[in-house]
């Protein structure tokens, strides 16, 4: 078997590239471990960042996320009791939708489908070779021999491993335990808590269901987690009304920062997760991946079509830069909200006069907001 562009997993990078490329006439097949059920339930990230938003309606997306997603033109913080609205409205013009990542998987699925795209699921045993001469993507059952190899297959795929890279990581000590409930939102939008007792979080995904997430410490088993004792943390922590309902999923997320440098060896690119990934204290990740295919779509289209690398040659540095950003912006929201427990009293005043300065100078608010809606693409 032979296709222009073989793409190893189907999570929002790989799924998009594919679309991408299909509407420039570049033929792809995508490879995912996981079944078409098991993708399409996923519950991960929420927040799509204007970029984001315009990106998927300009390609023919944009259908049920304007009918469905939540768009809000601000956040709050809330520390000391208090509750500060960052108004992105205001401060930027633009602001986030809110809508699952697995909504955003499920139309690019459907349609890949619809336009006869090649989406294979449950494919085993997937190895990556010649990636400097004439890629091949072996798997159980066959091999897929390719003029590119994408790596989208998240933090723990494959791809990673076939490109030689220098990798910068850094981990927190802390996780985030979140949930999924069945019950209205009292809040029309996400509330960031800094609290003593550790950092909170108020989401939703539609008018019947919350998204909440805490701060737990780094080894926490979920099951340790009774239904009433993550109301109650919640309830303390965020201090606002929430309606308790029945829980429809409850997991235990790693707090990392990760970037690979560089995202490509040879004829092998990374794209999303598989190159870096970042605590989603700044509901960054998935923004971030389909960043990067938005990029490589272009510089394999003109790679594919022209015969000029000019853009291969440049996708790995321009994403980085993008990358990097986004990273310190994580970095900075994660170590400004959750409560460190090797902390002392020095770094709690630090900490918060940072967050007093983010609610008071408007200087400060707008590079929050910049931010946490998004650079625009090829902007940075
Ligand atoms: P993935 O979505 O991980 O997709 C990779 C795919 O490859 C998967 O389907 C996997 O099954 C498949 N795969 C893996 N190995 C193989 C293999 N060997 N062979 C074939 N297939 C393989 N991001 C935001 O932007 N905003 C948020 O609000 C946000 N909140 C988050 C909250 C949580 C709790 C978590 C966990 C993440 C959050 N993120 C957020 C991050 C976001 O979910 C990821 O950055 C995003 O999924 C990256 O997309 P991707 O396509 O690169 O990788
Ligand atoms: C959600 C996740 C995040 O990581 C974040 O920063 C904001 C919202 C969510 O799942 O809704």
């Amino acid at each position: 078997m032979r296709t222009q562009v073989g793409i190893v997993g189907a999570g929002p990078a790989g799924l998009l590239l594919s679309h991408l490329l299909a509407r420039r006439g570049i033929e792809s097949v995508v490879l995912e471990a996981r079944s078409r059920e098991y993708v399409e339930k996923r519950v991960r990230a929420g927040v799509l960042e204007h970029p984001t938003v315009e990106l998927l309606r300009e390609v023919g997306l944009g259908e049920r996320l304007d009918r469905e997603g939540m768009a809000h033109e601000g956040v709050s913080l809330r520390f000391d009791g208090e509750e500060h609205r960052i108004d992105f409205a205001d401060l930027t013009g633009r602001g986030i939708v809110v809508y699952g990542q697995q909504e955003v998987v499920k139309d690019l699925i459907a349609a890949r489908l619809a336009d006869g795209g090649d989406v294979r699921f449950e494919v085993s045993g997937v190895r990556i070779e010649d990636v400097t001469s004439d890629p091949v993507i072996h798997f159980d059952g066959g091999e897929l021999r390719c003029d590119v190899v994408v790596g989208a297959d998240g933090f723990h795929g494959v791809s990673r491993a076939c490109v030689p890279h220098t990798a910068h990581d850094r981990q927190y000590p802390f996780a985030w335990l979140g949930i999924l409930a069945k019950a209205a939102p009292t809040q029309d939008e996400l509330v960031y808590a800094h609290h003593e007792r550790g950092f909170a979080l108020y989401s939703m995904r539609s008018p019947e269901i919350t998204r909440l997430y805490l701060q737990v410490p780094v080894d926490t088993d979920a099951d340790d987690w009774s239904d009433a004792r993550i109301w109650d943390e919640l309830h303390e922590r965020l201090g606002t009304e929430i309606n308790e309902g029945p829980l429809l999923e409850k997991g235990v997320t790693g707090m990392r920062s990760f970037v690979t440098e560089p995202m490509r060896h040879g004829k092998l690119f990374l794209a999303g997760d598989a190159a870096h990934i970042v605590p989603p204290t700044g509901a960054k990740g998935m923004n971030l991946a389909i960043a990067d295919v938005r990029v490589l779509a272009d510089a394999l289209t003109t790679h594919l079509q022209d015969g000029d690398d000019t853009g291969i040659d440049g996708y790995s540095d321009t994403c980085l830069r993008r990358v990097w950003r986004a990273e310190h912006f994580s970095w900075w929201m994660t170590s400004m909200l959750h409560t460190d427990p090797a902390a002392d009293a020095f770094d709690r005043r630090l900490q918060l006069s940072q967050l007093r300065q983010t609610v008071s100078s408007r200087a400060a608010a707008t590079t929050l907001a910049e931010n946490y809606v998004g650079l625009p693409h090829g902007s940075v």
